[in-house]
């Protein structure tokens, strides 16, 4: 079994994404959607992003690693009674079966940097983006002091090392690997832009049953907590997290979580 396909599978990300759903609209807003747009979601998992672009009247494609995923996200766009928006099973390092230069935009919030083999990864984007499209990525930051980073930063801690030759998903959010790599896929230093945008994860209950979530169905976070578990360290890894939830929950209401993330805004623009 491919273990990034497993890891995704593993979990129930839906119960994550329902804390992003809001960012997730706020982010699509910003993109300039038209009627009519062709719209790749890489990584989509189940349409946090993929949806609201379709609601504005893209035609969109979500292609995503983990079965479930998919699923979840052809009954979302059921339910919401959306023609234009379907997910396909499909690897970011290999979009193979989707056409060159047939997409207007390339989204991918969170998602193809989990993918491996990052140079094929950028090398694919810009394949099927066509000349005058953009590709707009948002990928974490390494040891960023914000929520996401610090989980995964975390996580890692409790988790038994990586195999040999792993490029951590969290080098995408480092300007100069994103430069080269999409260098290497032929675009110019000088059509890759950044900056640093906000998710904020909402969740209507404290923050320590939002870590709960996390440990129950977001696969990095599952995988520390069952390494924890063998080494007789899981109230060390609850606590931690806890704490890093509190500390960044800027709700006022005690009942409910409010927690914004930072994370690296990447823009190319593909001729
Ligand atoms: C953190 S989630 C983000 C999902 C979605 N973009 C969102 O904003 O809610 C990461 C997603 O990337 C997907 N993913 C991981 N590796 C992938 C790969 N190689 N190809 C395609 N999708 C992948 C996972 O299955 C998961 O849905």
């Amino acid at each position: 079994m491919n273990p990034n396909k497993a890891l995704w599978e593993k979990g129930n990300f839906t119960r994550i994404a329902a804390s992003m759903r809001e960012s997730g609209d706020a982010l699509v807003d910003s993109l300039g959607i038209k009627k009519g747009m062709k719209v790749l979601d890489l990584g989509c998992g189940d349409g946090t992003t993929a949806l609201p672009a379709a609601q504005r009247g893209a035609e969109v494609l979500g292609v995503d690693i983990a079965r479930n995923l998919v699923e979840a996200g052809n009954r979302r766009a059921r339910e919401h009674g959306l023609a234009n928006l379907h997910f396909q099973e499909g690897d970011a390092s290999n979009l193979e079966g989707l056409p060159d230069k047939s997409f207007d935009l390339v989204v991918s919030i969170f998602g193809a940097m989990f993918a491996p083999r990052p140079l094929d990864v950028a090398r694919e984007m810009v394949r099927v983006t066509r000349p005058g499209g953009r590709i707009v990525m948002g990928n974490w930051i390494p040891n960023d002091p914000t929520l996401v980073a610090q989980i995964l930063k975390i996580s890692a801690a409790y988790t038994p090392p990586p195999p040999e030759g792993f490029i951590s998903p969290m080098t995408w959010g480092i300007e100069a690997n994103v430069i080269e790599r999409f260098g290497a896929a032929g675009v110019p230093a000088d059509k890759v832009s950044f900056l640093r945008d906000t998710y904020v994860f909402n969740f209507s209950a404290p923050p320590s049953e939002l870590v709960d979530e996390f440990r129950l169905y977001y696969g990095p976070t599952m995988n520390a907590f069952e390494a924890a578990e063998k080494s007789g360290r899981t109230g060390a890894l609850k606590k931690e997290l806890d704490a890093l939830f509190e500390s960044q929950n800027t709700s006022s209401d005690k009942g409910k979580t409010s927690i914004p993330a930072t994370f690296l805004r990447v823009t190319v623009a593909v001729n």
